[in-house]
């Protein structure tokens, strides 16, 4: 027999439903290697990290927390953000830390719709809906440029800055991506997405680089189309879009309106990718700490479930991520749904189910 391969996997449930569904996913993907008959296995080492260690330390991850997680082969997370630390305090503290530092450009993020989800959009009863958003994942909106305080002007004068920031080799990155994406799918059609009526520097420089960059796939469809359009045809033309590239913020605003089509937020998954494995990808769920509900063992697990899939691709094992989505996809068509999504399954009741559906198909191969 073959030696065991081993994928070293740093855990980061931190904040809300993140632990609970970083432990869904856990199962699920332990699950996968116990039936791989010896060829792969996982080994875990969870992070204490998120706003219930900033309460200890004043810090939303240790001081070498970053050094720690460059010797894994991958990052899996679940959610960060309380409210006893202000939202851009764990946000940058954490997740966008780890993104930024690690490069992690592309951020995947398929839009999906299973058997017995309804999906609030009348169309998805009788159309075939597929698409995926390609997020810009390390500038943009988000390059966290400007600033604050000229309070010395006194009450009510203060200015903040937030600047956007869009180079040409970044733009050239995640759209060449997308376009690469789009030459492994059934419909070969990048949708880019801008504003570049009304922000006529970076936005601009963006169309610019689509069309260069266009030109050298000849067979891939394009169009390019503004935010407010886009927000319309996500819902009135979604049979339309198969890959759909954006900047940080437009992409992140989309990708949440996606997965609200496809049924609740909570079955979005995602992979932050470092394409050239510089650095460990991160895969997430796209949904956060999801106070009003955390604790109680009813958050859904399938986003971060499918995002545990696309980590199985990460490494190569297609033929495992595939049954591990056919086995969400057993889940659901079984009626085992979270209260998110009209059923009244816990969070464990629908892993279960996918666990139970995953070793009979992983027991069949
Ligand atoms: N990637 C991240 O870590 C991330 C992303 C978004 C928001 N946040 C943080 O999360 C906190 C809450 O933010 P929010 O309320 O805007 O967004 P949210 O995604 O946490 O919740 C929005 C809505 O979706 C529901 N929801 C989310 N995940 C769900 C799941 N798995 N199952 C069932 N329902 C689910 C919630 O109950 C809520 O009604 C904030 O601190 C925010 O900064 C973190």
């Amino acid at each position: 027999m073959s030696a065991t391969q081993t994928f070293r996997i740093a855990s980061i449930p931190a904040d809300g439903v993140g632990k609970e569904v970083v432990a869904a996913g856990r199962r699920v993907l332990d699950a996968v290697a116990e039936n791989s008959g010896g060829k792969f296995e996982f080994r875990w080492t969870e992070f204490p990290w998120g706003c219930e260690y900033y309460e200890r330390t004043g810090q939303m991850m240790d001081e070498n927390g970053l050094e720690a997680l460059k010797a894994f082969d991958a990052i899996y997370f679940g959610a960060v953000g309380w409210e006893n630390v202000p939202d851009h305090v764990s946000l940058w503290g954490l997740r966008l830390n780890i993104t930024q530092n690690f490069d992690q450009w592309a951020n995947v993020r398929p839009v999906k719709f299973l058997p017995g989800v309804q999906s609030p959009l009348r169309k998805a009863d009788h159309t075939e809906l597929d698409w995926v958003v390609v997020r810009e994942n390390s500038e943009g909106e988000y390059a966290g440029l400007g600033g604050r305080n000229l309070a010395g002007r006194g009450p009510g004068n203060e200015v903040a800055l937030q600047t956007a920031l869009f180079t040409e080799k970044g733009c050239e990155r995640i759209m060449r991506f997308a376009f690469d994406l789009a030459r492994t799918r059934t419909v070969k059609k990048v949708s880019s997405v801008t504003k570049s009526n009304a922000q006529q520097y970076g936005m601009v420089l963006w169309d610019d680089v689509f069309k260069r960059v266009a030109l050298d796939y000849p067979d891939v469809q394009t169009e390019s189309v503004l935010v407010d359009a886009m927000s319309a045809k996500f819902i009135l033309r979604p049979e339309d879009l198969s890959v759909v590239v954006a900047s940080n913020l437009n992409a992140d605003i989309l990708s949440d309106l996606g997965s609200a089509l496809a049924g609740s937020l909570g079955l979005a998954a995602s992979a932050n990718l470092n394409p050239e494995r510089r650095f460990p990808s991160m895969f997430e769920p796209v949904h956060g700490s999801a106070p009003d509900i955390a604790g109680q063992g009813i958050s859904n697990p399938i986003g971060a479930i499918a995002s545990a899939a696309l980590m199985l691709d990460h490494f190569g094992l297609h033929q495992e991520a595939r049954l591990v989505e056919a086995a969400i996809e057993a889940a659901t068509a079984g009626g085992h749904l979270t209260r998110d999504v009209g059923g009244s399954a816990t969070t464990d009741e629908v892993t279960d189910a996918v666990v139970v559906a995953l070793s009979r198909s992983l027991s069949a191969v």
